[in-house]
C-alpha cells in the first residue's frame, strides 16, 4: 500500500513511542488491517484479546461499542477511538430505560444483550453475547425464555436453532437488513456454483438461503477451510477485500454493503488519535461495574 506509506510509517513509530496497540475489527479497510493492526478479529475475539493486552494505550479501529468493551475490560488503560461518531444502528436502537421496561414486562426472564449496545444498556443486562457465541450464551442460561436484544434478526436466527423461547427487540443493522433472499437467488443464477455466506444479522430468509451463516471470524475461517472457487459474503464490503488479500485464487463476488460507521476510521485519524491522545473513551464507574460483569460473564461461556 505505497499510497499510505507516510501514515503507516508514522503509526508504526507512534505505536512504539506510546506503548500502544491497535485492535481492529474485520470490517476495517485492508491497509488498516494488514499494515498497522496488532490484533484483528470479530467482536468476540476483540473482547477476548483485549483482556490480554499489556500495552498502556489501546486504539480501537472499529465502532464505539467495541471501544467501550475494550475499556470495560481494561479500566486502567487509555482506550482511544479515532472518530467518536463511529456508532452503530443497533447500539442506537435501544436505551437502558427500554431494557428496564422489558424486564418489567417479562419479570424474571433473563436479558441477553448483543455486544452491539452501549455500556449503559449492558449494565441493565444479565449477560452479553456476540454473533459468535449467541447460541451458546442462550443455552448456558438454562432458562425456558430469554429476552435477546436489540437485533431482531439475530434473535430470530438464534430462535431457529433452539427450543428456548426468544423474546426479541425491534433493532436492526442498517448494513445487513438490506440483503434479501432474492439477491441470493439472482446471484446463484448469475454465478453458478457460488458459495453464499451470510452474517446472522441478515434477515432469517437470507440466512435460510445461504450455505453458511456465522460471525465475521466464522465466515473468514469457512473460506480458509473450504476454499470455495467463488464465494459471496452477505456482509460489509471490507470482509471480502480483506480475505481476498490472503486468497488471491478465490473469486469474490460482490454485492456487499458498506458500514458508514466502520468506514469513519482511517489511517489518518488513527495517526491523529496516537499523536493527540484522542478520543479517550470514558465510562461512568457505576455503569462500568455492572456492564463489565455482563461482558465478563459471556467470556466464560
Ligand atoms: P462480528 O461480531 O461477527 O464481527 O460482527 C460485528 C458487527 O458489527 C457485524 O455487523
Ligand atoms: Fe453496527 Fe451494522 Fe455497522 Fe456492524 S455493520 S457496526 S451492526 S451498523
Amino acid at each position: 500500500w505505497p499510497a499510505f506509506s507516510d501514515d503507516i510509517d508514522a503509526i508504526l513509530a507512534l505505536k512504539a513511542k506510546r506503548n500502544a496497540v491497535i485492535l481492529a475489527h474485520n470490517y476495517q479497510t485492508p491497509e488498516i488491517l494488514h499494515c498497522v493492526a496488532d490484533i484483528v478479529g470479530d467482536s468476540l475475539a476483540l473482547a477476548r484479546k483485549a483482556m490480554t493486552v499489556e500495552a498502556q494505550v489501546i486504539v480501537l479501529a472499529g465502532v464505539h461499542f467495541m471501544a467501550e468493551t475494550a475499556k470495560l475490560l481494561n479500566p486502567d488503560k487509555t482506550v482511544l477511538i479515532p472518530d467518536l461518531e463511529a456508532g452503530c444502528s443497533l447500539a442506537d436502537s435501544i436505551t437502558p430505560e427500554d431494557v428496564r421496561l422489558m424486564r418489567h414486562r417479562y419479570p424474571s426472564v433473563p436479558v441477553v444483550s448483543y455486544v452491539n449496545t452501549s455500556a449503559a444498556v449492558k449494565a441493565e443486562s444479565d449477560i452479553c453475547c456476540t454473533s459468535g457465541n449467541a447460541l451458546a450464551v442462550v443455552r448456558s442460561l438454562g432458562a425456558p425464555r430469554v429476552i435477546m436484544l436489540p437485533d431482531e434478526y439475530l434473535a430470530r436466527n438464534i430462535a431457529a436453532q433452539t427450543k428456548v423461547e426468544i423474546i426479541a427487540w425491534k433493532g436492526g443493522c442498517e448494513v445487513h437488513e438490506r440483503f434479501a433472499a432474492s439477491d441470493i437467488q439472482e446471484l446463484r443464477e448469475a454465478y453458478p456454483g457460488v458459495t453464499v455466506l451470510a452474517h446472522p444479522e441478515c434477515p432469517p430468509e437470507v440466512v435460510a438461503e445461504a450455505d453458511f451463516a456465522g460471525s465475521t471470524a466464522a465466515m473468514s475461517d469457512y473460506v480458509g477451510q473450504h476454499k470455495p472457487a467463488r464465494v459471496v459474503l452477505m456482509t460489509e464490503c471490507s470482509m471480502s477485500d480483506n480475505i481476498a488479500v490472503e486468497h488471491p485464487e478465490i473469486e469474490f463476488v460482490r454485492p456487499c454493503n458498506l458500514c458508514p460507521h466502520m468506514k469513519r476510521i482511517t489511517l489518518a485519524n488513527i495517526r491523529s488519535a496516537l499523536e493527540e491522545t484522542r478520543h479517550v473513551v470514558t465510562i461512568d464507574p457505576h455503569v462500568a461495574e455492572r456492564a463489565r460483569w455482563a461482558v465478563e460473564r459471556m467470556l466464560f461461556v
